[in-house]
């Protein structure tokens, strides 16, 4: 089993709508081949976490780094791993209103992924990766 993270910045002109289309092609994909993980995108930033087979991992993450709706691709890290964090997520995706906290429900929604960051299993350098930034980019 392999996992890898990496962060990216969205094109402007991406909407709602692409995002949805990127998720329902996602999970499709990914439960057929065995990928879970996480996908959080806000302020225009992207950052995933992607775990399955090795080869899948890699092709997959070729596929993401050609698409047009995102650029600046950083891999943050690779590795292999003994079991999943993400097990029953096809793609767990989270999603903050557009640039600016709307109402009450995304501030609640930041402080209980922001608690979550804190208190979730983080054994690999991937997950600490994955968490450490996710929460930065809630809060900065
Ligand atoms: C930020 C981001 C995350 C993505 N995550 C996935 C994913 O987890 N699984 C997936 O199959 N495609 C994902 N995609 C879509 C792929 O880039 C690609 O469009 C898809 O695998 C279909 O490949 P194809 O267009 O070469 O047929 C993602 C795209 C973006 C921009």
């Amino acid at each position: 089993m392999f996992e890898l993270v990496y962060r990216s910045t969205s094109k402007n002109n991406i909407n709602n709508d692409d995002i949805s289309i990127i998720l329902k092609s996602s999970r499709v994909f990914n439960s057929k081949n065995d990928i879970t993980g996480c996908l959080l995108y806000h302020n225009h930033e992207f950052i995933q976490i992607i775990e399955g087979e090795e080869k899948i991992v890699r092709e997959l993450y070729a596929r993401i780094e050609k698409n047009p709706m995102h650029d600046n691709i950083i891999l943050l890290n690779e590795s292999n791993i003994n079991s999943k964090a993400f097990g029953s997520w096809s793609m767990a995706y989270y999603q903050l209103g557009s640039d600016d906290i709307k109402n009450i429900m995304e501030m609640l929604f930041i402080n209980n992924f922001v608690t979550l960051a804190d208190l979730v299993d983080k054994p690999t350098h991937a997950l600490k990766l994955f968490w450490y930034i996710s929460k930065q980019l809630l809060l900065e």
